[in-house]
């Protein structure tokens, strides 16, 4: 359950963030590096604990939507590819923060999700130890059958089981907005309550192998962790320094999202 004085923050690392989408296996390099940097110096000018969560990106995404057009579905051999694919991917990301001095521990979402949701003991010890846990969007399979969990997700139930105080969402744009972000006049919601993030038209817009979907699925994990009493920032993770500026609360453009009586 969160706790209000809390010091511990959940970060989502969108895959759009760490790589291009349109490009199976892609990934910034340059700007992972980067993100690195700043959570460094975000961790070592305060006593904040932190875990990370990061999106399929073109790993993840590529895998599965390569499964589901030739399966329709996701099996034992899909379970087996896309988990590899999102390790991968997982590796990378904690090997360029430990580069960087931010003691990153490799935490596969499938290896602690069951059908009663995530098994956050794991979590909690790494935090105590002075870790930072990294998890994921990956395919799980609770209760024997395959299936995909975005890092929305993973991001809900970790709200919902670690006393954290703060949720933040990088993305590819700037926040939320009032409609479709690709449509001429479409305004930056720079703070909202949950309720009147409920009618927002997010649009239908989906990348070529995107399995999650997009704005409109996200918005609704915003939602539920905002009313759990988290206050959620939604920003561009692709802006330089906005990761460091984000955690430290001191990041505009972005999306502020108040719990409800507190906004
Ligand atoms: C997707 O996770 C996980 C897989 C496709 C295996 P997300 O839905 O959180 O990924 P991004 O942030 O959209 O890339």
């Amino acid at each position: 359950m969160p706790g209000s004085g809390s010091r511990l923050k959940l970060l989502k690392i969108g895959g759009s963030v760490l790589s291009d989408k349109t490009r199976p296996f892609h990934v910034r390099y340059a700007r992972l590096r980067g993100i690195a940097a700043e959570i460094s110096r975000y961790l070592s000018e305060t006593r904040d604990k932190l875990v990370v969560v990061h999106g399929g990106g073109s790993f993840g995404h590529f895998t599965a939507h390569t499964h589901l057009e030739e399966k329709g579905g996701y099996d034992a051999e899909a379970l087996a590819q896309i988990s590899l694919a999102m390790n991968e991917l997982g590796l990378l990301v904690a090997d360029f923060l430990q580069s960087e001095g931010v003691p990153a521990v490799l935490i596969p979402t499938h290896a602690v999700w069951t059908a009663e949701g995530i098994l956050v003991g794991p979590v909690v010890d790494v935090l105590e130890a002075g870790g930072v846990p990294v998890l994921y969007g990956d395919i799980a399979a609770p209760g024997g059958a395959p299936v995909i969990i975005s890092g929305d997700t993973v991001m809900e139930q970790l709200a919902e089981k670690l006393p954290a105080s703060e949720a933040l969402f990088a993305t590819d744009v700037d926040g939320i907005y009032d409609r479709d972000p690709s449509e001429p006049g479409a305004v930056l919601v720079e703070r909202a309550t949950p309720s009147q993030l409920l009618g927002v038209e997010t649009g239908r817009r989906r990348g070529k192998f995107e399995v999650t979907g997009e704005m409109a699925s996200k918005l609704g994990s915003i939602v539920r962790i905002a009313r759990m009493g988290l206050r959620v920032t939604v920003f561009n993770g692709l802006r330089p320094a906005s990761f460091y500026k984000a955690l430290k609360g001191e990041l505009t453009p972005c999306t502020i999202v108040e719990p409800e009586g507190e906004g």
